[in-house]
């Protein structure tokens, strides 16, 4: 049967507000119970868990313009703001952007309007796309997601007005926006070779992101600020950068990615130490490495030594 500690740790997660936090226990306790030979247990753990998200990711059906397809997808996330563990500065920002569109109509009556146009900046990994995806939920808009690639390399020509009919989009569907990978086009007017279309779309953009009076969120987001126009960082009404996990982030994403795997007496130091200079990303995935290796070898606790060597191998992919 379940231990105390799993009891307790799937209690705690149905009142902490994050509902993933709650289906993460849940599959760990069942694949402990699978390492202690309760198969059938398991099973049916983990089928009840899956019917609930089947009801839970409904595919959301958006009728776009026919030039559209395929350039936005739109999802509706289940993610909470408990999930994303940054230093305490930068969630105290996403909240005041969550506070400010809440209560828009109060600022409005003021005169002022809520942050809407943001940019996120840092490396790959360090949870820029998570925080467009709990902004999605925490303020219960889809989630819609701008394929900026495909704009300028399958719409040579037209991209500008591509990007005025997304603008539409953004008008008059209300739901966060978000430009991933947005160096493609923000980088345009410095851009040696194929200047031409990429400057006309990031003037496009420019002028549509000024003119944007909509109830959407504007999220761009890059792995290269250095690459972006400089015109570009005023049209933004908030700039936030994300750094590598610190010591104390590093311990929280360990201590949640490993959820009732985490050893009794697990030694933080060590994995602390290790994990230095590692992303959010590569951390959560080093963690699910050693778990599946102690699923693999029926053991129901992941020890720090056990994690230490998957936190190494992230080091080397990296150095690749
Ligand atoms: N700050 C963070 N807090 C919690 N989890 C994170 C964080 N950064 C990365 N992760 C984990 O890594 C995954 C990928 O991160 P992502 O947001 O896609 O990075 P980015 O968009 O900055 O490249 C996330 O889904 C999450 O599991
Ligand atoms: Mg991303």
């Amino acid at each position: 049967m379940a231990t105390s500690e799993q009891i307790k740790a799937l209690v705690r997660a149905h009142w902490s507000d994050d509902p993933e936090r709650f289906r993460t226990v849940a599959l760990q306790v069942a694949a402990h119970e699978a390492t202690q030979g309760h198969g059938i247990f398991a099973h049916e753990l983990r089928a009840i868990v899956d019917n609930a998200l089947r009801k839970e990711h409904r595919a959301v059906i958006v009728q776009y313009p026919p030039e559209l397809q395929g350039l936005v997808r739109t999802e509706e996330p289940s993610t909470p703001l408990a999930a994303l563990v940054l230093p305490n500065g930068l969630t105290d920002r996403i909240h005041r952007v969550i506070e400010e569109y809440v209560q828009r109509d109060k600022l409005r009556a003021h005169g002022l309007g809520p942050r809407r146009k943001l940019l996120l900046a840092g490396l790959p990994g360090t949870g820029k796309t998570l925080t467009a995806r709990i902004l999605a939920h925490e303020l219960q808009l889809p989630l819609s997601v701008v394929q900026l690639d495909m704009l300028v390399t399958k719409y040579m020509g037209e991209s500008p007005a591509r990007l005025r009919q997304i603008f539409d989009l953004i008008a008059h569907s209300p739901a966060v926006y978000l430009f991933d990978e947005f160096d493609a086009i923000g980088g345009g007017r410095t851009l040696g070779d194929d200047v031409g279309e990429m400057r006309r779309v990031l003037n496009a953009f420019l002028q549509f992101i000024e003119q944007d009076r909509s109830d959407s969120l504007i999220v761009a987001a890059t792995n290269s600020p250095e690459l972006l126009d400089h015109a570009l960082f005023r049209r933004f009404d908030d700039l936030l950068e994300y750094p590598l996990p610190g010591p104390e982030e590093r311990r929280r994403l360990v201590s949640n990615a490993l959820g009732v795997f985490l050893d009794k007496r697990f030694g933080f130091a060590t994995v602390i130490k290790a994990s230095t200079g590692l992303s959010g990303a590569e951390i959560v995935l080093a963690c699910c490495d050693a778990m599946k290796a102690a699923i693999l070898s029926d053991s129901s606790h992941v020890a720090a030594r056990a994690l230490v060597p998957f936190l190494h191998e992230r080091h080397e992919v990296r150095r690749r």
